[in-house]
């Protein structure tokens, strides 16, 4: 039986892109990188494993709707059930939101509600913080702010840099995005959890 279908969202390194595509056990199936940032270096990782990229510039469009609109037509195309970002450093738009509802998963390097939007390893050395973590959350409209399905603790130790936090964050993420991932697509866990 073939696997229900997938597309990842993605600005940057691709990190937790290559995760996925390493579990061999994934549920789904990843079809489709979707990019805003021509140049990243998740495109030839998505290229390397031989996933269909989707690059466009946000900024060639007049607004949201028009951005979004484009990058739907490409999701639909694919036949993707799911939308999972990973490290893309943008807010879904209604036109997204409307199309997916509950079928768009995010992954953050914090204990949300703390430290939510952009440099949340940096904000969690800032403000001193003794535990951090990741979390898997559904997306609304809001930075960060969807229903929250799984987190995970990771410990901010006395000599850590932003580099060794997040070097220990990110592997975290690694292994919590992939198993939330399966256990969402095979309807194990329908809706968050306290
Ligand atoms: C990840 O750590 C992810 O949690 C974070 O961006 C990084 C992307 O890394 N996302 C956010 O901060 C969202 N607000 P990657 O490109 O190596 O997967």
């Amino acid at each position: 039986m073939s696997k229900v279908k997938a597309a990842v969202f993605a600005s940057g390194t691709g990190s937790n892109f290559v995760a996925m595509m390493n579990c061999k056990e994934l549920a789904c199936e990843i079809v489709l990188l979707v990019c805003d940032k021509p140049g990243a270096s998740v495109i030839e990782k998505a290229k390397y494993f031989g996933v269909q990229t989707f690059v466009l510039n946000p900024k060639a469009f007049n607004d949201k709707r028009e951005y979004e609109t484009e990058v739907l037509r490409a999701v639909r195309e694919v036949g993707a059930e799911w939308i999972f970002l990973a490290g893309y450093m943008r807010l879904i738009g209604h036109t997204l939101l409307n199309a997916y509802e509950e079928k768009i998963l995010n992954i953050h390097p914090s204990l949300l509600p703390s430290f939510p939007g952009k440099d949340a390893i940096g904000q969690a050395l800032a403000a001193g913080a003794e535990i951090t973590g990741v979390t898997v959350h559904y997306i609304d409209e809001g930075m960060d702010t969807g229903p929250i399905i799984a987190q995970k603790q990771v410990k901010v130790l006395p000599e850590d840099t932003e580099e060794t936090l997040k070097y220990r964050i990110q592997k975290a993420e690694h292994v919590l995005y992939p198993e939330v991932i399966n256990q969402v697509v095979r309807k194990e866990r329908l809706w968050p959890v306290e």
